[in-house]
């Protein structure tokens, strides 16, 4: 596999191949200090991003490479130059384009037309590297044996919902989305694509439109923003009003097993989608979860530059 486009596109073998290799990263970043050495990493992104960006731009200099960063603005794409194009012209200076943007299909558009590996850093879609630094997360909190418990997100089905329920498909487990009905639930066709691989793996993949009885009994309650990058701004109100019953509240982190944790992508917005004594209490792993961002995206530059990324 060339690229990393899109969470579906990753196998069991593969994902437990980047986390084992991201363990060691977080052990010694330095452990293959000259993997990209002399070597530059495009990193373009037409969203706001602290983590993905500073996580990225470290794991290259760990590497022993350059990342170079290109704010959307400032490449000729915005001015009429083909996706196609630009695509070629990177592949002939960088190792890897890094792309975080808004549709989905430019980012496949890119990987068509790269030779280099891309990987996607968030769409509107999907948000596979986040779900590499969660998953290491929490292995180190439950090991890699996962039956018997239950991962709920709960929030927008955005793509931060799509991407739990993919990589809990390839991790074969029990996977809920827990998010209200109709336009802000997952999107139907990443729903099949999650049950079809959890056919395979032997995971379960639930949707939920009630918070409190996903969050009974689950060993991790997850949730996002409720307003993503790009979201309308003239759905705010309503959107708020109707997210309000799937905020994590301590209240329902106490529906959960007592060893459950609490995780978040971030940015947190504490008295909207979770409140502050939730994130900032004993049970939040967010803090792990962001370093891990460096870690796992290290490893996936590392792997998907050697051709070590198989794909399903
Ligand atoms: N979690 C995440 O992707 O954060 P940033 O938007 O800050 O990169
Ligand atoms: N759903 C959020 C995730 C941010 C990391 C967004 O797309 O803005």
């Amino acid at each position: 596999m060339k690229d990393l486009l899109r969470t579906a596109d990753l196998s069991r073998a593969d994902v437990d191949l980047l986390l084992a290799t991201a363990a060691d990263f977080a052990k010694d970043p330095l452990k293959a200090s000259s993997a990209l050495a002399h070597r530059t990493v495009a990193i373009y992104m037409t969203k706001p991003s602290t983590r993905t960006r500073l996580s990225s731009e470290t794991a290259v200099a760990h590497l022993g490479g350059t990342p170079i960063f290109i704010r959307g603005d400032e490449l000729q794409l915005g001015r009429g130059e083909t996706i196609a194009d630009t695509a070629r012209i990177i592949s002939g200076y960088a190792s890897a384009l890094i792309i975080r943007t808004f549709a989905q299909s430019d980012v496949d558009e890119l990987g068509a037309n790269a030779t280099i590996p891309v990987i996607n850093a968030l769409t509107d879609d999907d948000h596979p590297t986040q779900l590499l630094a969660d998953w290491l997360t929490i292995q180190e909190k439950f090991g890699s044996n996962v039956s018997g418990r239950k991962f709920v997100y709960c929030g927008d089905g955005n793509n931060m919902s799509h991407a739990w329920l993919t990589m809990g498909a390839i991790m074969g487990a029990h996977v809920v989305a827990a998010t209200p009905e109709g336009k802000w639930a997952p999107n139907a066709d990443v729903v099949a694509r999650a049950q079809e691989i959890a056919r395979e793996t032997g995971a379960t993949i639930e949707i939920s439109h009630d918070a409190r009885a996903a969050a009974k009994d689950a060993s991790v309650l997850y949730t996002d923003v409720w307003m993503s990058m790009g979201d309308p701004e003239a759905e705010r109100a309503e959107k708020t009003k109707v997210l309000k019953p799937f905020a994590v509240t301590s209240d329902l982190m106490n529906l959960a097993t007592s060893d459950a944790i609490f995780m978040h992508c971030l940015p947190a917005h504490r008295g909207e989608e979770v409140s502050a004594d939730v994130i900032d209490g004993p049970r939040s792993v967010v803090w792990r979860e962001a370093l891990h961002r460096r870690t796992t995206i290290q490893s996936l530059l590392y792997h998907l530059v050697r051709g070590e990324i198989k794909g399903r």
